[in-house]
């Protein structure tokens, strides 16, 4: 399976965030990963449906919604309207996660469920059927710049074996770098967001190199 880069634009710089979304795309990445925080779920606050919707004209790549954001139900709709492919809630952003995933495909969007470092992947084999995509935390969520916590290899191994051949994208998020792209992929991994590692340089011609390098590194 194609490894498919997810630039997070996290580690973008806001004040240019139409040009960012431009010089990454054109700089070959595959998906747009876009952090939301609430400043209560996780410890730090990024952006709401008003500014994803502002983004969406200048990329034609898929937007990738990251909800660190909790209850996650009452924002979903919102997010779809503004330009959200795939929408990923965390297991612990609601009292009813299913119900969220369940929400997430009828506005006829991807859904995804998250996996914090510390969250097993119990009752992930009861979600199967209503997921798209699940998303294992290889760093705590709030921050770009984090070191990869290198026991969660073992669970994305576990997530694929319970995923098998199904069409279940098992996506990576927190220190993906040239040093541990190729293990993840090899664990089962077939999209790596990565932050500092594309954005780093901060020009278009970096950004090609740092995914040309983690793609190299595969
Ligand atoms: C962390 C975010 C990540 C972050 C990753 O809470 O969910 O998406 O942007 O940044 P790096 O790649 O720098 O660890
Ligand atoms: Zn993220």
């Amino acid at each position: 399976m194609t490894v498919k880069i997810a630039p997070s634009v996290l580690s973008s710089d806001f004040a240019r965030l139409g040009e960012e979304l431009a010089a990454v795309e054109a700089a070959g990445g595959d998906w747009i990963h876009i952090d939301i925080m609430d400043g209560h779920f996780v410890p730090n606050i990024t952006f709401g449906p008003a500014v994803v919707k502002a983004m969406r004209p200048h990329s034609s790549l898929p937007f990738d919604v990251h909800l660190m954001i909790e209850p996650a139900d009452p924002f979903i709709a919102a997010f779809a309207e503004a330009g959200a492919d795939v929408i990923s809630v965390h297991k612990e952003g609601g009292p009813h996660v299913h119900r969220s995933l369940q929400v997430i495909r009828s506005l006829g969007k991807k859904a995804g469920v998250v996996l914090n470092p510390g969250t097993d992947v119990g009752g992930l084999e009861y979600m199967l059927d209503e997921i798209d995509l699940v998303l294992v935390m290889t760093v705590n969520p709030g921050f770009g710049g984090q070191a990869f916590i290198p026991a969660v290899v073992e669970k994305v191994k576990k997530v694929k074996a319970l995923t098998g051949d199904r069409p279940i994208h098992i996506e990576i998020d927190g220190g993906v770098s040239t040093a541990n792209a190729g293990l993840l992929a090899r664990a089962g991994a077939d999209v790596l967001v990565a932050g500092t590692s594309v954005f780093k340089g901060g020009t278009e011609a970096d950004y090609r190199r740092n995914i040309q390098a983690l793609r190299d590194s595969l």
